[in-house]
């Protein structure tokens, strides 16, 4: 049975006291409510690591993520954190490719296939992320699109490695916009993911891999889409820096 997973990518935002304060009311909020089994992760800025990990504590099913790590184990790379600085702070996950690092930072394929190599190789799981931009879902040929994203920086893990990844799908076009993929668009695509990975690793692994949607994702539409079969949670920027929302969507399975 694959994991639902919610895991709330704060981008670049919150102070030290900001995120302190956010991360108590999740843990309190997630103590004090009813959670089924979800597993939740918190991504925060690289300088929150040390004090929302301290917060988390022993927290059940709640984990310190990241949002980016290197491709490269140590060095001369100003500016960088690798993956096992991230694992030695605790960080569980940690989320690649996503479309804001493709854009601005140039994140190629290739890149991201050395950055999902360091992350593994440091025990962290990775939270791949792909998606499409708005003309190619006007053009209608988002399917291969987002396949493509796969293929290229995936598909030469084996199978055991391809187990431990989770895909968050992210329609480019869907994030920070309040323009929510439909549950029937994220559905579609998320079962073309789990087919393409299938076609590769054989069934059995496809259907074991947590596929979550991020895009928009607010306590309004979060429980129609978790509710389609190939949704299994997702990966929640601006409604992660309010805990009452962020919470919400974590009841919503
Ligand atoms: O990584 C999640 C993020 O890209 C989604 O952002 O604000 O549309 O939930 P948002």
């Amino acid at each position: 049975m694959r994991k639902k997973i919610v895991a709330g990518n704060w981008k670049m935002n919150l102070n030290l006291d900001e995120g302190q304060k956010l991360t108590s009311e999740i843990v309190n909020m997630l103590k004090d409510e009813h959670v089924k089994d979800v597993t939740v992760v918190l991504n925060p800025p690289f300088v929150h690591l040390y004090p929302v990990k301290k917060l988390i504590g022993d927290t059940p099913n709640l984990f310190l993520g990241a949002q980016n790590c290197s491709d490269k184990a140590s060095g001369a790379y100003t500016g960088e954190i690798s993956a096992g600085m991230l694992a030695s702070f605790g960080s569980k996950y940690v989320i690649l490719g996503h479309s804001e690092r493709r854009e601005y930072f140039k994140e190629s394929n290739e890149l991201l296939t050395a950055k999902t190599r360091q992350a593994l190789d440091n025990g962290l799981i990775p939270i791949f992320c792909c998606g499409e931009p708005l003309e190619i879902r006007e053009a209608g040929t988002h399917e291969d699109y987002v396949k493509q994203q796969l293929t290229e920086s995936l598909f030469g893990f084996s199978p055991e490695e391809i187990s431990k990844i989770v895909i968050a799908y992210e329609p480019i076009w869907a994030i920070g916009t309040g323009r929510t993929a439909s549950s029937d668009q994220a559905q579609e695509m998320h079962a073309a993911l789990r087919n393409h990975l299938a076609g590769k690793y054989g069934k059995e692994i496809a259907e074991g891999i947590s596929i979550l949607y991020g895009g928009s994702c607010n306590p309004s539409n979060a429980r129609e889409i978790f509710s389609k079969p190939d949704v299994d949670g997702g990966l929640i920027g601006g409604a992660s820096l309010k805990s009452r929302d962020f919470v919400e969507i974590v009841k919503s399975f």
